[in-house]
């Protein structure tokens, strides 16, 4: 649905080839829409309907935590008198997720059609792209996709005689991956650094931008609201599975055979046809055996090979897991940004969880301790035993630090993203952490090298360093 003319031969990023594609008809449809006469004597607006649509097709947030978008929307400040703004999230920096920027680069109308619709249906007259730094030919094809649609009046005033204004801005980061984060990003819109507001007081739809109601949805999440203008809502929600509607794009990397981006309807494909089936990852390279998955980008919770799920009473293996919001999450992880990382038996399960904490600790912001010295301190302790530095005692050291942050002592949910995969990792992988520490003593003791400091002293020193 949403990759359905990207990579077909002849398709280009510009307007005429969108608008041979049935371009802005979703957006024609919505702006022509009178208001209704309900079976209780009220009537409802043009904007209501779009938004009871939305709710009705059970469209959930494609950006990360899976939120229902409708839920979100109904959630907007309507009465503050204040405007109402909307963001569209193309940050897209969780690692293993490079499933937007194929929209922006393939099919930027797409997006904007998306958007003009949300922005329409939410009363916004103002709406903004904030792209990742790091996606500067993005950010230039996007002011080229805006231009191109204003143009032809899809965009700026009176929209097609609607009467209906909006303009839209691209902003670019500086890549950082806290600027995902919806209210760090919309700290950095305003000019700021983007440190993260703290929930209550400054949700998004309440206390947003400039202090204003704000939406900020992902990009493929305002892509489908297209689509449910064109189909309706409940024809939407009979895409996927029940409370997992519609389709998904998933990221899929590692070490298979064809790592790539496929568009799937969520909860129709198993984790394993992902990774194994021909028309998707098509099995694992060289031969090789599976050793463990992350499944929803670089934060999620892996799953090790061969792991079962108890999924509402049935015993399920990880492979035959339906790639949707709900098993994940009843798997004890979560589809996050779909992400795929495949991992096999040739990886170094420590130097895998090294290499993400080290990340993460580059990433914190650092306006909570327990996240800023404690993703610090596991990407420390972790460096050190991938490079043979490590004692046997790492793997629970590492699983204290990482049990200590998340759980409501951060002002974001970054603290969660740095904690999970060190928590799942050490958990699932326990005797390779143990089994690495313990050579490396062995093999110090043996040198008579001196021992490394102790957790504590290590506190001290990294606190120093930091
Ligand atoms: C640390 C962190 C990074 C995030 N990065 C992104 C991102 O790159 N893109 C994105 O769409 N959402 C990201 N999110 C989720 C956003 O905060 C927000 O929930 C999302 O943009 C809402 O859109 P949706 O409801 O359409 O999914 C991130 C969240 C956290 C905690
Ligand atoms: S949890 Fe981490 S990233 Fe989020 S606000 Fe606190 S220090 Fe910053």
């Amino acid at each position: 649905m949403i990759l359905q003319h990207a990579d077909t031969p002849g398709y280009t990023s510009d307007l005429e080839c969108y608008l041979r594609h049935s371009g802005y008809e979703s957006l024609r449809k919505a702006l022509a829409l009178q208001p209704r006469a309900l079976s209780d004597g009220k009537s409802q607006t043009p904007q209501e309907f779009i938004r009871q649509e939305v709710m009705t097709s059970g469209l959930r947030g494609r950006g990360g935590a899976g939120f229902s978008c409708g839920l979100k929307w109904s959630f907007v400040d309507r009465k503050s008198g204040k405007p109402i703004y909307l963001i569209c999230n193309a940050d897209e920096s969780e690692p293993g997720t490079f499933k937007d920027r194929q929209i922006i680069y393939k099919d930027p109308h797409q997006l904007i059609e998306g958007m003009i619709i949300s922005c329409f249906a939410n009363d916004v007259h103002l709406a903004y792209i904030y792209i990742r730094g790091e996606m500067p030919d993005g950010a230039k094809l996007l002011n080229k996709t805006i231009q191109e649609a204003r143009a032809k009046n899809f965009l700026g005033k009176n929209i097609l005689g609607s009467g209906y204004d909006l303009e839209i801005y691209v902003h670019r980061g500086a890549g950082a991956y806290i600027c995902g984060e919806e209210t760090g990003l919309i700290e950095s819109l305003e000019g700021k650094r983007p440190y993260p507001r703290i929930k209550p007081p400054y949700f998004p739809a309440v206390l947003g931008l400039w202090m204003c109601p704000t939406i900020v949805n992902n990009v493929e999440t305002l892509c489908n609201v297209k689509h449910i203008v064109a189909m309706g809502g409940a024809e939407f929600a009979k895409l996927g599975t029940p409370n997992n509607t519609g389709t998904r794009i998933v990221s899929l990397s590692g070490h298979v055979n064809r790592p790539g981006y496929y568009e799937i309807e969520v909860g129709k494909v198993t984790i394993g046809e992902l990774i194994n089936d021909p028309v998707f990852g098509g099995g694992l390279r060289d031969g090789r055996k599976l050793k463990a998955v992350i499944p929803g980008g670089s934060s999620a919770k892996v799953f090790k090979a061969g792991e079962k799920f108890n999924i509402k009473g049935k015993e399920v293996a990880m492979l035959d897991l339906p790639y949707d919001f709900d098993s994940l999450i009843q798997a004890g992880s979560m589809s996050g940004s779909s992400a795929i990382i495949v991992l096999d038996d040739s990886t170094d399960i420590v130097e895998a969880l090294a290499n993400i904490a080290e990340f993460y600790a580059h990433e914190s912001c650092g306006q909570c301790t327990p996240c800023r010295e404690g993703s610090l301190w596991m990407s420390k302790a972790l460096q050190r035993l991938a490079h043979g530095e490590g004692r046997a005692s790492d793997a629970d050291y590492l699983l204290k630090i990482a049990d200590n942050i998340p759980g409501g002592r951060t002002i974001c949910a970054f603290g969660e993203a740095c904690s999970w995969p060190v928590q799942s990792f050490v958990a699932k992988f326990k005797d390779e952490f143990v089994a690495k520490g313990k050579a490396d003593e062995e093999r110090r003791a043996k040198e008579r090298v001196e021992p490394v400091a102790k957790p504590s002293q290590r506190h001290q020193l990294s606190t120093a360093h930091k």
